[in-house]
């Protein structure tokens, strides 16, 4: 399968999300889209300090849980969608801060700007784009989150390289993503819809950690990991992916 082709499978599900024509994407499904975010970590006091419209159920950890966020920091959320993380951080940097959340799927982005401006966000700014080519000037951020999206990217290691270009030395990341404990069945691998469901673009643990390091960051440290499995989900994959919380620094 070809990237683009990837990327365009990830738009039309996650356009589909976006205008509520589908509810959920990776096989995380719960009875809700607030069971979905509890069981991933979220407490029920974060989901009541975003809009509602912004809970898609779709993420896999709660990245600013564990981001050690501070008053005026500068935050990059990766593939925002409509903003849960990115309305989480930005209580935590509060006006002194700013968040900004880049995602590829127009609708996304549309709906991220809607609901900030209905609900007064005036710290935050959506962007679209792709991780590969992230539209932040160099050195901008100081903190980097995002939450079950680089396993979507194609290019593992052309995104990190960019996630580092674009933190400020010294900075962090705390990236919460789907990796896998071995090899996938090929024709898992090959399934554009198991792309799009955050399973086949999922890279071995080992190599996922080893691709950050080989970008440029220091201090590459699994903070938590779980099992991931969900109801309905291909047998063969079952032990097979792993929820990992993963921290680093841009050591330069
Ligand atoms: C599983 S959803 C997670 C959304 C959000 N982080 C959350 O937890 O609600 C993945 C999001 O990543 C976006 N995405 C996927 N690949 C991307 C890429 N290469 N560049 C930018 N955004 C991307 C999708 O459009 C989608 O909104």
């Amino acid at each position: 399968m070809k990237d683009h082709n990837i990327k365009e499978v990830i738009k039309d599900r996650y356009g589909k999300i976006a205008r509520g024509e589908q509810t959920f994407c990776c096989p995380t499904c719960g009875p809700t889209t607030t069971d979905q975010c509890l069981a991933v970590g979220y407490t029920a006091e974060d989901l009541k300090l975003v809009p509602e419209m912004a809970i898609l159920g779709v993420g896999c950890g709660n990245p600013t849980a564990l981001a050690d966020l501070k008053t005026g920091e500068t935050v990059l959320d990766l593939g925002s969608g409509a903003g849960i993380d990115v309305f989480l951080a930005a209580n935590k940097v509060g006006n002194g801060g700013k968040v900004i959340g880049v995602d590829m799927t127009e609708d996304m982005v549309a709906r991220g700007r809607q609901l900030a401006q209905e609900h007064g966000f005036g710290n935050v700014e959506f962007r679209q784009g792709d991780i590969e080519h992230l539209p932040v000037d160099s050195a901008y951020v100081d903190v980097i989150i995002s939450n079950c999206v680089i396993n979507l990217t194609p290019d593992k290691l052309a995104s990190f390289k960019e996630i580092h270009r674009v933190l400020r030395p010294g900075g962090r990341i705390l990236i919460a993503d789907l990796v896998t404990a071995g090899e996938l069945p090929p024709d898992v691998r090959a399934s554009a819809a198991a792309w799009a469901d955050c399973l086949a673009g999922a890279m071995p643990k080992a190599s996922y950690l080893e691709t950050i390091r080989s970008a440029g960051f220091a201090e590459v440290t699994v903070v938590s990991e779980s099992p991931y499995e969900t109801p309905g989900m291909d047998e063969r994959l079952q032990g097979q992916i792993i929820s990992v919380k993963v921290r680093a620094v841009n050591g330069q």
